[in-house]
């Protein structure tokens, strides 16, 4: 007992996850959100659907997992937020680079993001006076479109997320992040089971269903590809220091590994759902796939007014989405207090209210101008997201050292047996495939189809 305390101070007197349930619930939880649910369809829908998805999945695996594992090891050997964590492990030199751009990432993704989460937050507001009864198609998008079309109504709702968002992170790690993760993600996952069915029961669900796994390489243009990258990296929170601001507060005797694995595989499975559930109502009801970032909000509604306990099940899954998207802008905000507060040696509750000041701005411009949200969203997932993950594999595999890479990875006790594997992925196959991708698509950005 004396030992044990003796050796979590001298490791680590930062706040922790308690047991591997609590970091892979945070990590999970910080994963999942409307990147899966929401982004995912949306993106998978206006790139051709399942040519689209093998590539998503690969990226996933072959890159996703190894760039988590760099940025747990980065955190969990700095004990630090990811601006520190450079500054320790690579004293003097410009690492820590990435840790700006991660804040910089974090405030880009936080403001759209709560433009995102309010909006579900009316939904579920409309879902429980029971609003969307009834409705056919088009009047469903009517009320989308009213909302989103720059109204007040949609800035309101955006600062009510983002202070409930605050006000859990004011209260720390272990209180704030863990208690949500826990018992309502099960809770998420069984509605979307719930869905699937429901959609490919549906009349002419099956084209769907073909959409979705029928590959058509045709359909796979450049520009697809560096979506596919782009959305595993912000499905996944990677490349800007979540993972690796998460990673700090791992104990030692946890299996970073195995987190990443299981985190990843959570991820995507939830993703997967989604796409099962929106793409045979998009073709059932005659929604157009490229329907852009409305295709849920469309969609969604559409198959609760087909679905026995529709009214139930539609306030209960807009109240969890809700609280999927808090767990991960709750991870958004963390990484900017970790830093103000230790850092700039703010106590935690200014350094929360701070960031989150900073944020409204940009997320009222996100809300009121289209252009701007998409602006944001596309690149900070297609270029910032990427171009700080390609920066964390180079440091990881040739900076840090590979005994210390080792020794980390091997901290619970246990041998990586995938380490040769992970060394080759992170220091060559990962930043060249990442620099390939960017290269083809700079062609792209200048011909204005980025
Ligand atoms: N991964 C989150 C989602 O899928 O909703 C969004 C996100 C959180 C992206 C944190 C990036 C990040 F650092």
């Amino acid at each position: 007992m004396v030992f044990t305390l003796k050796k979590q101070i001298m490791e680590n007197n930062r706040d922790g996850f308690s047991g591997k349930f609590g970091v892979i619930a945070a990590a999970a939880g910080s994963a999942i959100g409307l990147g899966n649910i929401w982004r995912f369809p949306y993106i998978l829908g206006e790139n051709g659907g399942a040519a689209f998805l093998l590539v998503y999945l690969l990226f996933i695996f072959v890159m996703g997992v190894p760039v988590m594992l760099s940025e747990f090891v980065i955190g969990r050997k700095a004990q630090s937020n990811i601006i520190g964590a450079f500054k320790k492990t690579a004293p003097g030199k410009p690492w820590y680079i990435i840790g700006i751009m991660g804040i910089g990432a974090a405030f880009m993704i936080l403001s759209f993001y709560s433009v995102v989460a309010g909006w579900t937050l009316e939904y579920a507001f409309l879902a429980l006076k029971n609003n969307f009864a009834g409705k056919d198609i088009v009047e469903i998008k009517t009320i989308y479109d009213n909302l989103t079309a720059g109204s007040w109504n949609s800035v309101i709702i955006m600062i009510l997320f983002l202070a409930i968002t605050a006000l859990i992170v004011s209260f720390g790690i272990q209180k704030g992040i863990e208690r949500y993760s826990k018992i309502l993600m099960p809770m998420l996952f069984i509605i979307i089971v719930l869905l699937c069915i429901r959609s490919i029961t549906l009349a002419g669900a099956s084209d769907g269903l073909n959409f979705l796994f029928k590959p058509d390489f045709g359909k796979l243009t450049t520009n697809a590809i560096l979506q596919a990258l782009g959305q595993a990296f912000f499905s996944l929170s990677l490349g800007m220091g979540v993972m690796a601001t998460y990673g700090s507060y791992i104990k030692k005797s946890e299996s970073l590994g195995k987190t990443a694995i299981s985190v990843s595989l959570t991820d995507t499975c939830i993703a997967v759902l989604a796409g099962v559930a929106i793409f045979p109502a998009v073709f059932a009801f005659g929604i157009e796939q490229g329907e852009g970032p409305g295709l849920v909000f469309v969609t969604l509604p559409a198959i609760f007014n087909q679905m026995f306990g529709g009214y139930f099940f539609a306030v209960s899954f807009f109240i969890l989405l809700i609280i999927a998207a808090l767990t991960s802008a709750i991870s958004l905000l963390e990484v900017v207090v970790a830093y103000f507060s230790e850092e700039l040696k703010l106590n935690r509750i200014a350094a929360t209210w701070i960031a989150t000041g900073a944020t409204i701005m940009p997320a009222i411009i996100c809300a009121k101008y289209g252009a701007v949200f998409n602006f944001f969203d596309k690149t900070s997932s297609n270029v910032l997201l990427p171009l700080g993950g390609l920066l964390i594999v180079i440091f990881a595999g040739w900076f840090m050292g590979l005994n210390k890479v080792r020794k980390e990875l091997e901290a619970d006790g246990r041998p990586a047996r995938y380490f040769k594997v992970f060394i080759f992925i992170i220091r060559f196959l990962a930043p060249i495939a990442i620099a390939l991708v960017f290269l083809n698509s700079l062609g792209l950005m200048n011909a204005g189809n980025f």
